[in-house]
């Protein structure tokens, strides 16, 4: 399953799963009885967001969106782009947004401002996976799975130049495969 480009796993399959049982637990206890939309980031979050709404027995809406930052890139480039605008109106819904990952946190930050705008009743961000040592903007997200070290981290729905995003795990990546 692993290649020769992953030095080890960081988060295992069943670490995963006990914390998104936790965060679904803790948004449904939080909007008790309150219906819910909830977006997912393309493409990162994909893995992520399908374990999550299964975890959330609340009456829900879902969506997608896709922005872009990185180009083909390892690094943001600072500028947003917007790919995939979501298909409904969300004015008057209690939104989360589903992340795999907050890094420079460039992305959530607009985001957030973006989707103010259309007066939700609620907005707020949910993330598999937090690298606060990257923060570029300032940026908290309300329900973090586990805060990582600044380490390549590729597998359970985050990518490597497109790749690896279907290893069950999250892993780290060999430095010289990024570095090249
Ligand atoms: C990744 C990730 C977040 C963003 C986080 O997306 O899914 O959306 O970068 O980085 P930031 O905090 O520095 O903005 P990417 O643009 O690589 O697209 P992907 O989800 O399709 O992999």
């Amino acid at each position: 399953m692993y290649g020769k480009e992953i030095k080890k796993v960081l988060i295992s399959k069943a670490q995963i799963d006990e914390r998104v049982r936790e965060l679904g637990k803790k948004i449904s206890e939080d909007y008790a009885g309150e219906k819910l939309t909830m977006v997912c980031t393309l493409r990162g979050a994909t893995v992520f967001f399908a374990d999550l709404i299964r975890q959330i027995p609340n009456e829900m809406e879902i969506d997608f969106i896709a922005v872009s930052s990185y180009g083909g890139g390892t690094s943001t480039s600072g500028e947003v782009k917007m790919v995939k605008d979501l298909s409904s109106p969300i004015e008057g819904k209690n939104v989360i947004i589903v992340e795999d990952i907050i890094d420079s946190g460039v992305t959530l930050s607009y985001l957030v401002k973006l989707l103010s705008t259309r007066a939700p009743k609620s907005l707020k961000v949910c993330s598999l996976l937090d690298k606060p040592s990257r923060r570029k903007v300032d940026f908290k997200g309300d329900y973090v799975g586990f805060e990582i070290e600044n380490e390549y981290v590729v597998g359970f729905g985050l990518d490597y130049d497109q790749k690896m995003r279907n290893l069950p795990e999250v892993c780290v990546l060999k430095e010289e495969v990024y570095a090249k």
